[in-house]
């Protein structure tokens, strides 16, 4: 057992922190796929999902080797992020800015996995865990992977694809501009506005 008030015992309480993420994103990534129009970006998904289980396998390898019992530890920080996600699987967007959505969500996650990761290899090499340090950084490397996976889809076309849905039907130049409405007399109701 880790002594109360350690930096084993944070590092203990970060992997269990971790493995519960870890286990929620099993049941969110699942709904990311099902949202996507995109077949690469679906794929891209499925695959992060098996990864994900190949990751928490990878975590209770890493209690084992410190002789601790495997236990998650609710994850507020992911549940959020899972949260925004969902909120935006209930918006009315085109399908590819639904994706271009998506992949923004997707990276959030992987993004603060990637902070979680990068702690947690940092904080066993520094108390000399290394077998706990390399399965965290191959799990580290597999996150960082999957962001630039999402980055390249993004970057690839789905983005492109989603301004140009934007604006395909408005291709009229700017409206009046603000400075020549601005340099006319002002007009009572600007002048009431001036006033608030
Ligand atoms: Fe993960
Ligand atoms: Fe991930």
């Amino acid at each position: 057992m880790a002594e109360a008030g350690t930096l084993h015992a944070a590092f203990i309480d970060e992997l269990r922190d971790t493995y519960d993420a870890e286990k929620q994103l099993t049941k969110a990534l699942p709904k990311l796929a099902k949202a996507s129009s995109n077949p690469k970006l679906r794929q891209a998904f499925e695959s992060h999902l098996q990864e994900t289980q190949g990751q928490i396998a990878r975590l209770e390898k890493v209690f084992a080797s410190l002789d601790e019992k495997v236990r998650g530890k609710h994850c507020d920080g992911i549940a959020g992020i899972i949260e925004e996600g969902k909120s935006i699987m209930e918006e009315d967007f085109d399908e590819t800015t639904m994706d271009a959505c998506l992949i923004a969500a997707g990276q959030r996650a992987e993004h603060y996995e990637m902070a979680a990761y990068g702690t947690l290899v940092a904080w066993a090499q520094a108390m000399g865990h290394t077998e706990a340090a390399k399965l965290l950084q191959q799990t580290l490397d597999e996150e960082k992977a999957a962001d630039r996976k999402l980055s390249g889809l993004a970057e690839g076309g789905i983005n492109q694809g989603a301004a140009d849905a934007a604006h395909s039907d408005d291709e009229d130049p700017e409206p009046a501009t603000v400075g020549a409405a601005a340099k006319k007399t002002p007009t009572s109701k600007a002048k009431s506005d001036n006033r608030r």
